[in-house]
């Protein structure tokens, strides 16, 4: 999801963390945001007011007493103009102030000014964190409707080891994403697969694929934003597990196929992005498989297909599936598309530019089972995601059942 025309303000108060608030402010900038950011006086001993102007290429408010300040940017204005505000880091003084309603600096007076959706990330020292009073003002804060992410456990800057740590940058700015995002796909339990499978040789061996994952993540990722409570089951890749994604982690197939059935049944929609290996080896070999200098030939057989045999239970459930391709792109997704009797088949020509493996864009042919037909151009994986989510939110049982995409025939 993009931000371009929203003003996200961030306000900074004062812990060690302010410096990975810098990353924070450069993301949302990077995803179009207009990022306004409100510093507290403690928050510049820590990093410099220009750091965070720089990174956001707007003016970064400091004081409420200045007249320039107070005549170019305004405490009102800031608050009024602001689609989301995120407090990061967030600590106990500031969340104690705003859970009272105490306005005495820029930061505090723009809160209580404010109408827009809050999200916060805490950061402090882990005692400080366990503290009654400091988890009594949030929830007091979480019950007028704030949205708390992290902190994050492990080692913090006042040497403890602990809960404290300000959530990673990328999963404050996902918060934000989420607050400001549509719920059109609220009340919906959506299963996406994703990743590979590896299917063991022997203890140090296995038969795979060059799927990363990203683009089963990038769905996982934007149907919850959208409102969905997601489960990915997701083979063995690099990506961190998206936050509030209930992530089951498998290896081979067949591991694949049990999670998956296993969450099929509350599944209101499936969304198969993994790459599941057709074929394992007859046997896994509890030894090492040793070199002879001779021809070696592997025994494969075939793996279940997944996909098909959940569409002979389907219900009234949403499937969609995948087809990565190396030739006859659109006939081969068509056919599966009829064989697995999926609603939707996103195909995608894997030798195309902008579509390999492992890539952050994706180029997709979206085919659904009513003969609309859409051949997307370059995307990143999140905007295919928007694009897949767009066609599942437009064919809900309760939805209108008016496709974004082009009849064919
Ligand atoms: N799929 C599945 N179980 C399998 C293989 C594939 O559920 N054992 C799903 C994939 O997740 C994808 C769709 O089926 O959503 C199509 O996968 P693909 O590998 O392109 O199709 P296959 O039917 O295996 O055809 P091919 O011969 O092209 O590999």
């Amino acid at each position: 999801m993009r931000l371009d025309g929203k003003t996200v303000v961030v306000g900074v108060s004062g812990g060690i963390a302010c410096y990975k608030a810098c990353d924070v402010v450069r993301l949302l900038a990077a995803a179009g945001a207009r990022v306004r950011v409100v510093m507290t006086a403690a928050a510049q001993r820590f990093v410099a007011p220009l750091t965070f102007q720089t990174l956001a290429g707007q003016p970064v408010a400091t004081d409420t007493f200045d007249l320039t300040q107070e005549s170019e940017i305004g405490h009102i204005r800031l608050a009024d103009e602001a689609d989301a505000i995120a407090i990061a880091p967030a600590t106990a003084n500031l969340i104690a102030k705003l859970a009272t309603g105490i306005a005495d600096d820029l930061l505090t007076t723009v809160l209580l000014a404010a109408r827009a959706p809050l999200v916060l990330a805490p950061a402090m020292n882990v005692h400080m964190w366990e503290h009654p009073t400091v988890q009594e003002n949030l929830a007091r804060l979480v019950a007028r409707g704030a949205s708390i992410v992290g902190p994050e456990s492990g080692w913090l800057a006042c040497g403890y080891e602990g809960t404290g740590r300000l959530a990673d940058p990328e999963d404050v700015v996902e918060e934000i994403l989420r607050v400001l995002a549509p719920k059109d796909l609220a009340a919906q339990r959506v299963l996406v697969s994703a990743g590979p499978t590896q299917e063991p040789i022997d203890p140090v061996r296995y038969l795979s694929n060059r799927s990363s994952g990203k683009m089963g993540y990038a769905i996982a990722r934007v149907a919850r934003r959208r409102g969905a409570e997601v489960t990915l089951v997701s083979g063995p890749t690099a990506l961190r597990p998206p936050p509030g994604v209930r992530t089951v982690s498998v290896t081979t197939a067949e591991e694949m196929a049990r999670a998956v059935h296993a969450a099929f049944a509350s599944a209101s929609v499936v969304i198969m992005g993994a790459a599941v290996a057709d074929y394992r080896p007859r046997r896994a070999l509890d030894r090492k498989l040793k070199r002879t200098g001779r021809p070696l030939t592997l025994e494969l057989e075939a793996n279940a297909d997944i996909l098909r045999r959940l569409s002979t239970r389907k219900g009234r459930r949403l499937l969609v599936g995948f087809a990565a391709e190396t030739n006859d792109l659109v006939s081969e997704a068509r056919r599966k598309l009829a064989d697995k009797r999926l609603d939707l088949i996103v195909g995608n020509d894997v030798t195309v530019p902008g579509a390999a493996f492992g890539g952050d864009t994706n180029v997709v042919h979206l085919i659904d089972a009513d003969h609309h037909e859409e051949a997307l151009p370059v995307l990143s994986k999140e905007e295919v995601a928007e694009r897949i989510l767009d066609w599942v939110a437009a064919h809900l049982p309760a939805a209108q059942r008016r496709s974004p995409l082009r009849r064919v025939r």
